[in-house]
């Protein structure tokens, strides 16, 4: 017993050094942290129950027999999160680089059908340099194990991956599986072909960084939905998001109570729609005035910024943020936007979390790079993400509602349930200007005619009475009140009951 003892705490202690002190130091030495010590700033003090500790690779070709490390390069378990259940895995780059082995992807298989069966949020930590090379194709088969189970996770429980290395070749595929990827400025890539290859394809010099870097697919892919300055940044920023989703599609998100009453009148609201419809605002205001404490967790804050979206807590629940901001690009639709938005409304669908619109939209973005870049497949998913959805979805139009735009932004017409305008609220075909050049061309000479048509056609359309008549607005409301009017309709929406029909899946146009 004592020599079994004896063994247990070596091999713990060796599976504990993972590739030995001068690696640990080189991982510090690139400003990352350990696998271990990234599990221990994530979960709960004292909170992690690890797996597979033991567990050693298989191979023994090129004189891998002679070296092993229990635990193989990957660090699982499942731990709390602010007393939650999370299940994780941590890829260790001291033990052969944190390459994926056989047995390195059976640990993350087991931790992923677990988290399936009791319905908890999977973690991945990537920091990897890929397949294990010694293992050839039994390695290609683990990552096709773990990428089944991600498709398979997909809307039944929350899967966030943290980049926080090298994340290279087809081993993109997983994180980009996942719901969400956050990654760490100058320390984390992600690329399916790396630089060297590009330079002999394509002849472009590029480094890792402006290839796949945390700003590169922040700001320029969209894959990533966040970048951090650091590790440490990016674990506790993950802890706070964690607060925010539901265990899985069974449940709700956790609620909170909060002292933001949602009575709360915010007047300033009342003057934040300039007089003059050209002039921009900034809907970040917006949000941060009707949210609870002004808390909002906006994801792919530098990518598409036509459009915001996030996570906040209205009332104490969670609720997902979609909006239109006229301070880029006026706020109109276009491929990026569309495509960040129609994701992020299927992920809150998904899991049972309402959606809250804010429309200021003038239309889609025209152009050939537009439309020869498909902007009719990818307008259409924001459209089919918001019809096919089942959650309470309440929308407030604050002015422009043009066009095809207006029916995408959780209109009546695609099932939204509370429908709101503000008394500077445009919903119509198109701008005044535009539409009276085009029913009165003909007097397009006559600047008199033109002033006075468009000034008839703004007295008419450009305003929220024309929808409010036909029922497609519910409520023309003061903005100091737009905080109590979501709160109660959320509320009211509580125990919303909507099903699609039954369907195989659906054919969302991708
Ligand atoms: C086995 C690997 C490894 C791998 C790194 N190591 N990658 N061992 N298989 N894929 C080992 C190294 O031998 C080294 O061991 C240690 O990890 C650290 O690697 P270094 O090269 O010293 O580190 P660094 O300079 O930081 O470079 C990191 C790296 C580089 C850029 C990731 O290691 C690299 O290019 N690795 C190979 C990447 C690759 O081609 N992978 C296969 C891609 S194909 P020692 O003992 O010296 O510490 C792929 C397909 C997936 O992944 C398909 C899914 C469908």
């Amino acid at each position: 017993m004592q020599e079994i003892l004896k063994q247990l705490a070596e091999k713990r202690a060796a599976a504990r050094a993972g590739g030995g002190q001068r690696r640990v130091d080189a991982q510090h030495a690139k400003g990352r942290l350990t696998a271990r010590e990234r599990i221990e700033l994530l979960l709960d003090p004292d909170s992690f129950e690890e797996w597979d500790m033991f567990v050693e690779h298989r191979s023994s070709e090129f004189g891998m027999q002679d070296q092993k490390v229990p635990g193989d390069g990957v660090v699982t378990g499942y731990g709390t999160v602010n007393g939650r259940l999370v299940f994780v895995f941590s890829q260790d780059f001291t033990v052969f680089g944190g390459s994926l082995s056989e047995a390195h992807a059976e640990k993350i298989c087991k931790v992923m059908d677990q988290a399936m069966k009791v319905g908890a949020p999977v973690i991945g930590i990537n920091d990897s340099g890929g397949a294990r090379i010694q293992e050839g194709v039994a390695s290609l088969a683990g990552y096709a194990e773990v990428f089944q189970r991600n498709i398979m996770a997909s809307g039944v429980v929350p899967q966030i991956s943290l980049v926080m290395g090298p994340c290279a070749g087809g081993a993109v595929y997983s994180p980009a599986m996942t719901d969400f990827i956050f990654m760490v400025k100058d320390s984390s890539y992600m690329f399916v072909t790396g630089p060297d290859v590009v330079k002999t394809v394509t002849h472009e010099t590029v480094t890792h960084e402006q290839l796949g870097g945390a700003l590169t697919h922040s700001s320029k892919s969209g894959v990533a939905d966040l970048a951090f300055e650091n590790d440490v940044e990016a674990l506790l920023q993950l802890r706070r998001f964690i607060d925010l989703i539901p265990a899985s599609n069974r449940e709700t998100a956790p609620q909170r109570q909060t002292p933001d009453s949602i009575d709360r009148d915010e007047f300033s609201l009342d003057t934040l729609v300039p007089d003059n419809p050209n002039k921009p605002y900034d809907m970040h205001e917006l949000i941060a005035k009707v949210v609870d404490e002004g808390d909002f967790f906006e994801v792919q804050p530098n990518f598409a910024g036509n459009i915001i979206i996030g996570l906040a807590r209205m009332g104490g629940d969670t609720v997902g943020i979609v909006a239109n901001q006229p301070m880029v690009l006026a706020g109109c639709l276009d491929i990026d936007s569309s495509r960040k938005a129609a994701r992020f409304v299927r992920f809150c669908d998904c899991f049972n979390i309402p959606i809250v619109t804010f429309v200021d939209v003038p239309g889609f973005l025209p152009g050939t790079a537009q439309e020869y870049g498909a902007i009719i497949k990818h307008g259409a998913k924001l459209l089919f993400a918001y019809g096919e959805a089942t959650v309470p979805k309440v929308t407030v139009i604050t002015r422009k509602a043009y066009g095809g735009a207006y029916d995408v932004m959780s209109s009546k017409h695609i099932r939204g349930d509370v429908n709101f305008a503000w008394p500077s609220a445009e919903i119509a075909v198109m701008g005044p200007k535009g539409a009276v050049e085009i029913i009165f061309r003909a007097d397009i000479g006559d600047k008199q005619a033109i002033a006075d048509r468009t000034e008839e056609y703004r007295q008419k359309f450009a305003n929220p009475f024309v929808a409010g008549a036909r029922g497609f607005i519910d409520d023309v409301i003061l903005p100091h009140s737009t905080r109590k009017r979501i709160c109660r309709s959320l509320a009211m929406l509580r125990d919303k009951k909507l099903e699609n029909p039954w369907k195989k899946h659906d054919n969302i146009p991708l």
